[in-house]
């Protein structure tokens, strides 16, 4: 028996919301960002997220739900059984609110995520009550998708750019393998393919630099150069290094999930040897001779 047929059968109505969210990026990312459980506590701000459970099909959790100056219990079960949709029972005061979310293509081309709300009441007290939720949903739904839509922007301008997920090969992400932040999702081989060897010369550069077309940051200290990541190996995000911390060694935490980001190599200026490193997926060769660096992917 279907939920909504077993609410019928309990003489429960219900009060329907649409929503629909779209851009440029590709439906696996909002798919991606539907299962993802660590971005809830660093993105949202609203909403504080605990897990009691979660498989790769299935979690149930409870969100406390600032609304005002109040913050609301909600309890949640969401099942995720193929990649196109999530399909979720939330309790919110006792009041029951089904919600199923589909992750589509448009016509043109964008990916376009489609919510639909079903706030269930049987009594009229119980219908304004379904009616304050309701509104309040309408609210909450802009705050959440104002946090949640640049996380898929940045992989859709990944995407656009030539770099793809690991994860797209899958038949669907699963919530509880997004706890893993040791995954490496992002493969740059095919963006770097096409890459040249870039040389540097170290003594025109006496700052911290980046090279926006390698996405890679350059810091300078005592003797030695360190090369850092600008987007986030696990899934993504963009990172912007603090050049004033005090710290060579690690100057960045993710935004999207807290992960703190250590150098892909350390150089020193001085010692002209050649050494690898690996970034999004590609191995690259990098050295420093007479104070030029060079960096080459292999
Ligand atoms: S994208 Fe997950 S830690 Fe950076
Ligand atoms: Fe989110």
């Amino acid at each position: 028996m279907s939920l909504e047929s077993f609410m019928k059968k309990q003489g429960y109505k219900f009060l329907y919301l649409r929503r629909i969210t779209s851009g440029d990026y590709s439906p696996r990312d909002s798919e991606w960002n539907y299962s993802d459980i660590p971005h809830l506590n660093y993105i949202h701000t609203k909403v504080d997220g605990y897990t009691y459970f979660a498989n790769d099909d299935r979690i149930v959790n409870l969100f406390m739900q600032r609304l005002g100056p109040f913050s609301v219990p909600i309890s949640n079960y969401i099942e995720h059984l193929e990649n196109h949709k999530h399909s979720y029972v939330m309790n919110i005061l006792g009041m029951v609110v089904a919600v199923t979310t589909s992750h589509n293509k448009a016509a043109n081309g964008k990916a376009e995520t489609l919510t639909e709300y079903k706030f269930y009441y049987r009594s009229f007290i119980e219908k304004i009550f379904a009616l304050i939720i309701k509104n309040a949903t309408k609210k909450n739904y802009k705050v959440l998708m104002s946090e949640d839509k640049p996380m898929r922007n940045q992989r859709g301008f990944l995407r656009n750019i030539g770099i793809t997920f690991i994860s797209d090969k899958k038949d669907k992400i699963g919530f509880s393998e997004t706890e893993d932040l040791t995954t490496k999702n992002v493969d740059g081989r095919s963006y770097f393919k096409s890459k040249k060897k870039i040389k540097i010369d170290l003594r025109n550069k006496t700052k911290n630099f980046n090279i926006k077309e390698w996405h890679l940051t350059f810091i300078s200290f005592d003797n030695k150069i360190s090369i850092l990541g600008d987007i986030c190996q696990h899934e993504g995000a963009k990172l912007n290094y603090d050049f004033s911390s005090k710290s060579k060694t690690c100057l960045a935490a993710c935004p999207w999930h807290g992960k703190r980001v250590a150098p892909l190599l350390i150089l020193n200026k001085y010692h002209s040897e050649d050494h690898n490193f690996n970034y999004l997926h590609q191995e690259f060769t990098a050295g420093v001779h007479n104070e030029v660096l060079y960096i080459q992917a292999i």
